[in-house]
């Protein structure tokens, strides 16, 4: 992610996801100051959030919910994504020896199967040289 934002040149367009806290305000935070332009993909916005500046916020988007994702697409027509940034993700405290197959479940549908749908909805927003980058947990990808 570092060697990303270190990379900018020109003001792109990058979109993340799961942006009201964490690494995904983070993100947005650092991409708004160095000159980008962030649309900001969440299920419900912050104040922090609304303080940014150029930041274009898409709320309402369960990245589960493919109405949702469809929706999501239909807002973006026409704009082309130089970095698409899948964040939005859960993550929970387990150890070898008392991990419960439910919790696998519940964790590979926000953070893989989720972040490939977006990715897919996004095709069309995406050219060539676009970078699409995938943050997920030791759940999602082992
Ligand atoms: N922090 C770490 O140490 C760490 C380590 C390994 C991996 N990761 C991964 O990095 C990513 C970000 O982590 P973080 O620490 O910033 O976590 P976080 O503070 O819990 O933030 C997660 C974000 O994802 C959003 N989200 C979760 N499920 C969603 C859904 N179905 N649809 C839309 N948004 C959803 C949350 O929104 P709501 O507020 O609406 O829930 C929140 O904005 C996650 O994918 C996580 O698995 C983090």
């Amino acid at each position: 992610m570092t060697s990303i934002i270190s990379q900018s040149k020109d003001r792109r367009n990058v979109l993340i996801t799961g942006v009201n806290q964490g690494i995904g305000y983070a993100l947005s935070k650092n991409y708004m100051k160095q000159g980008d332009k962030v649309f900001a993909v969440c299920r419900k916005s912050t104040q922090a959030l609304q303080d940014l500046t150029n930041v274009t916020i898409i709320d309402d988007i369960d990245i589960t919910d493919d109405h949702k994702l469809a929706d999501l697409k239909n807002k973006l027509s026409g704009i082309t994504f130089d970095i698409v940034i899948n964040n939005a993700g859960i993550m929970t405290e387990e150890v070898l020896g008392g991990i419960k197959s439910e919790d696998l479940v519940r964790q590979f549908m926000p953070n893989i199967v989720a972040h490939l749908n977006t990715t897919q909805e996004l095709r069309e927003n995406l050219s060539l040289g676009s970078k699409v980058v995938f943050i997920t947990s030791r759940m999602g990808v082992c």
